[in-house]
């Protein structure tokens, strides 16, 4: 993964009186909120004996640990050793680490690295959040693949066609024409038609055989990918951030906007359209090979022009490394276990 990044993590209001675990590339931290409703991220194990904050609870404006009630306040510092005679003073490694945290578009960002968030860069622009006219529904997806390979599928352009053939993909017109790519200072934008056959959920109510469409794929360092679907005057955006959980896992957790029926229920059909899509796309991405994409040297792979988009995020991920920003997550993780050594005879 990459550092010195504002690391999209959680979706805030999940965030509510209790405290919430996540998980950054086999870090345990907690997120909390106090008494004025400010959140709070801080190391997910108690300097006691290790157990997770997570399972405690908060108290104004601190988070009490579930095991022996040790209490730590928002800056990691322990205020509270129920078992210790009045007046003790509390040791010096009585600390959990804290981390930067914000929120932003109904999202908690947490900052990850080893300079000062103000010098590293911001949380990029999206107006969609700001827009009354756009409906939104949060949704999640566990993969079983690798964070890189999942940031690549969800701005891939060419694979709707065969990963989505029962779904929405038009295998008869799988070319892609010549595209550019706006390729900024940590993100990159490709904008191109679209082709689309078979028509199930929203897609039903939107689109019409002349309608004027566009699609937008735009990735912004670290985690961000958002999918801009436009077909005449309708709107439908996918936000997504991708969170690095470990080598093979990746937790996905969106912001859907449209701006057509926007009734309740078709909230419900949205959220379940997003989650079709990811598992009909896990079954390649978890088998791709090697398990993080190799941005350094494309060597194992044959990029073509129809690729831009992956190229553009490679060109992004190396121009980190090259910064001294790319972390090699501690644990090596095989690959998905191969079909030949669980089927049955
Ligand atoms: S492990 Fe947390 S108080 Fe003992
Ligand atoms: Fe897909």
């Amino acid at each position: 993964m990459l550092k010195n990044f504002w690391y999209g993590i959680e979706v805030s209001s999940a965030v509510k009186d209790r405290p919430v675990s996540v998980v950054l590339m086999g870090e345990r931290i907690v997120l909390y909120r106090d008494s004025q409703g400010r959140i709070h991220a801080l190391g997910d194990r108690c300097v006691h004996r290790g157990a997770a904050l997570s399972a405690g609870w908060v108290e104004g404006n601190c988070i009490r640990c579930p095991y022996h009630g040790w209490t730590f306040d928002s800056r990691g510092e322990c205020v509270d050793i129920p078992a210790n005679p009045r007046g003790l003073p509390i040791p010096k490694r009585g600390r959990v680490t804290t981390y930067p945290v914000r929120e932003k578009y109904g999202f908690v960002w947490l900052f990850w690295g080893d300079i000062a968030p103000a010098v590293a860069p911001p949380i990029p622009d999206f107006p969609q959040f700001m827009d009354p006219q756009l409906r939104c529904v949060y949704g999640q997806y566990t993969w079983q693949a690798n964070f890189t390979r999942v940031m690549e599928n969800t701005i891939d352009c060419s694979h709707t066609m065969f990963m989505h053939r029962k779904s929405l993909g038009n295998a008869d017109d799988a070319i892609i024409p010549d595209y550019d790519m706006r390729i900024g200072e940590w993100e990159a934008e490709a904008v191109l038609p679209i082709s689309i056959k078979r028509l199930v959920g929203l897609w039903r109510w939107i689109s019409r055989k002349d309608a004027k469409t566009e699609r937008v794929y735009r990735v912004c360092l670290p985690n961000i990918t958002f999918i801009g679907l436009k077909f005449d005057h309708f709107y439908l955006d996918t936000f997504v951030i991708s969170i690095p959980v470990s080598p093979t896992v990746t937790v996905s957790k969106w912001a859907l906007m449209r701006n057509f029926l926007k009734f309740p229920f078709v909230d419900e059909q949205t959220r379940k359209v997003g989650v079709r899509l990811l598992s009909e796309d896990e079954r390649a991405v978890k088998t791709q090979d090697p398990l993080v994409c190799p941005f350094l040297n494309n060597s194992t792979d044959l990029l073509q022009a129809s690729d831009g988009t992956v190229i553009a995020y490679r060109r992004l991920l190396k121009k980190c490394h090259d910064l001294g920003w790319w972390q090699e997550a501690s644990v090596p993780a095989p690959l998905d276990t191969p079909s030949n050594l669980t089927l049955t005879p």
